[in-house]
């Protein structure tokens, strides 16, 4: 009895290596950062290990409990081998291919550059031992993340090879370590899989460029209209205003156009939809880029929008404003003069204040939902109307929110510095284009029409049809 509850804490609690004979073996061919740090989580979940180095006995410190050996007596000892070395080292394996017949070499490698072999790493293993199986993986995970195991349950480890056996003892090892799964098919993906630790957030380039280039562009537009033009007509020096004043003016308007920048593409999608007469045609290839990057443009438009927010806060305790009200009211009291309550401006800026602030709720909204945690429990249909539905009706609040802002400043040419428009018209165009355009898809003839056509419906080509007529 007593040794039945011994033998099943061993199996439930495995990290007594020894009191645990039916630990499966495995081996690590290398003794460096990964190899020690993939041996110690092996060993943390129960597995025994060995190690093969070129130098057993004087390879460093080494997990408590495994052994170094040389490759051949390594390679003897287990079935599943993960081969921890750089590619370049891989030579000397050819010389163990007789031993390594009918093994599971698991290709944890990755290189400096891309394209930097003829062919990937794993295919090369491959080549080097015909009679292994080679399976590429674990490479996109870092020697800190694999001793430390995954923190959640999203740690993915992206697999791929041409035997499902070996494929299938290698998930068998990454599901007890901790991480999920991801079966990328068969070897001909490995340099794909190669590929992944070398890319520096590829979708995140387009938005960056963007929100860099749009930011620079407005930065320069408003330096000419608010500070070179009151130096060179006005004789004023009001470069002051280049750190909250004009940052508070870039930002928002920087955030508004990349927030309609992530409908425009669906609004242009359901157009061509509706001119083509169906959905089974190709979108363009610049529409489909730019529609998988929408995530990307919305939530540094996101961050934009908090900039302002922030920047909106401070307002009151700038010296410029204090100085300005004080001067203001002290010349009320010299020349006793009391401005009347304007309750129109009262309305107006109190509504532009709420507006904002309810576009800037519904934006967090959008953001927190893109989460993978949050959207990951969200159904599609929840997801999308959270994103499409009030997503358009942040970009509406965000809109208006500006419109009230300018209010009638659009018919006094006073604003218009060196006939140029002030900067948050220019931000109005894009988004009020979305929303019209978005009114008329909208029009019950044109979404039943578009409805239809997203249920499989297809316009009839005359052409085609007269066609077949000749035909019967
Ligand atoms: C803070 C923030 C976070 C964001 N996070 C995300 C995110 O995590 N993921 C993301 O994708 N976007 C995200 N976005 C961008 C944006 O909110 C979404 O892409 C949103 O779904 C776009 O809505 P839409 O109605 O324009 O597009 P969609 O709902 O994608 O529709 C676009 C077009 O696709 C076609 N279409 C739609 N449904 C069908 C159908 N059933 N059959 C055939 N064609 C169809 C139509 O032509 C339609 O016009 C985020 C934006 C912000 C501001
Ligand atoms: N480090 C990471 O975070 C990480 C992440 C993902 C993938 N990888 C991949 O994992 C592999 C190992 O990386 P690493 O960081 O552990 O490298 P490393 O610290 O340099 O260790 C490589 C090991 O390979 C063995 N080796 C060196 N030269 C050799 C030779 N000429 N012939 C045979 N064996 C040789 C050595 O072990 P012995 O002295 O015991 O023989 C050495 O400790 C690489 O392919 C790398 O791309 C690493
Ligand atoms: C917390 C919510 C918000 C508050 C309190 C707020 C407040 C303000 C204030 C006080 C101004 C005038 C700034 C100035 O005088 O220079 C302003 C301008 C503006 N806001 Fe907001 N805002 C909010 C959210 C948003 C959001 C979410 C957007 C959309 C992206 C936005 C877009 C704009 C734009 C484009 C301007 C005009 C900038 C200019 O040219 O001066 N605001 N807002």
């Amino acid at each position: 009895m007593s040794k039945e509850v011994n033998s099943e804490s061993v199996s439930l609690c495995p990290l007594n290596t020894a009191a645990a004979p039916e630990q499966e073996l495995l081996c690590i061919f290398g003794t460096g950062d990964l190899g020690r740090s993939l041996g110690q989580r092996l060993l943390q979940c129960g597995y025994r290990v060995v190690y093969g180095s070129r130098r057993p006995h004087s390879c460093g410190p080494l997990p408590p409990g495994t052994q170094a050996v040389s490759h051949g007596a390594a390679t003897q000892s287990a079935n599943l081998i993960f081969v921890c070395i750089h590619r370049q080292n891989y030579d000397f394996l050819q010389t163990l291919a007789p031993q390594l017949n009918g093994k599971v070499l698991v290709d944890v490698s990755n290189n400096l550059k891309k394209n930097l072999y003829p062919e990937a790493n794993a295919e090369y293993l491959q080549r080097l031992i015909p009679g292994a199986h080679v399976v590429k993986g674990f490479n996109t995970l870092s020697a800190w993340a694999l001793q430390n195991g995954p923190s959640d349950s999203n740690r993915q480890v992206y697999l791929c090879g041409n035997m499902a056996e070996a494929k299938q003892a290698v998930t068998e090892t990454a599901t007890k370590l901790g991480f999920t799964v991801v079966d990328r098919g068969s070897l001909s993906a490995a340099r794909e899989l190669e590929d992944f630790p070398l890319q520096l957030f590829p979708e995140w380039r387009l938005p960056l460029r963007l929100a860099v280039g749009l930011t620079a562009a407005f930065f320069f537009y408003l330096i000419i209209r608010d500070i070179v033009y009151a130096y060179v007509v006005q004789g004023k020096d009001v470069s002051f205003r280049i750190m909250v004043s004009l940052a508070n003016k870039v930002f928002p308007i920087v955030s508004l156009i990349m927030l309609s920048l992530c409908y425009l593409p669906g609004v242009i999608a359901a157009f061509l939809q509706l001119y083509r007469g169906t959905k089974y045609k190709r979108f363009p290839d610049w529409l489909d880029r730019w529609m998988l990057c929408r995530k990307q443009l919305g939530l540094l438009a996101l961050a934009f929008a908090s900039l302002h927010a922030m920047y909106t806060l401070i307002i009151p305790i700038r010296y410029y404003v204090r100085h300005r009200i004080s001067e203001i009211t002290i010349s009320q009291i010299r020349e006793n003069i009391t401005y009347k309550f304007d309750t129109t401006m009262a309305w107006r800026t109190d509504s532009y204040y709420s507006v904002g602030i309810l576009g800037f709720g519904l934006y967090i909204l959008l953001g927190i939902s893109s989460l993978p945690s949050v959207s990951n429990v969200l159904s599609w249909r929840e997801f999308s109307f959270i994103q499409s539905k009030l997503g358009y009706l942040t970009l509406f609040f965000c809109t208006f929110h500006t419109y009230l802002y300018g209010w009638s400043m659009f018919l006094k040419p006073s604003y218009y510095k060196w006939y140029t428009p002030p900067a948050y018209m220019l931000s109005l165009v894009v988004p009020s284009v979305v929303l019209v355009l978005k009114l008329l898809l909208l029009l019950p003839c044109v979404d039943r029409t578009l409805t239809r056509i997203r249920q499989g419906w297809e316009k009839t080509d005359p052409e085609n049809d007269s066609k077949k007529s000749l035909l019967t």
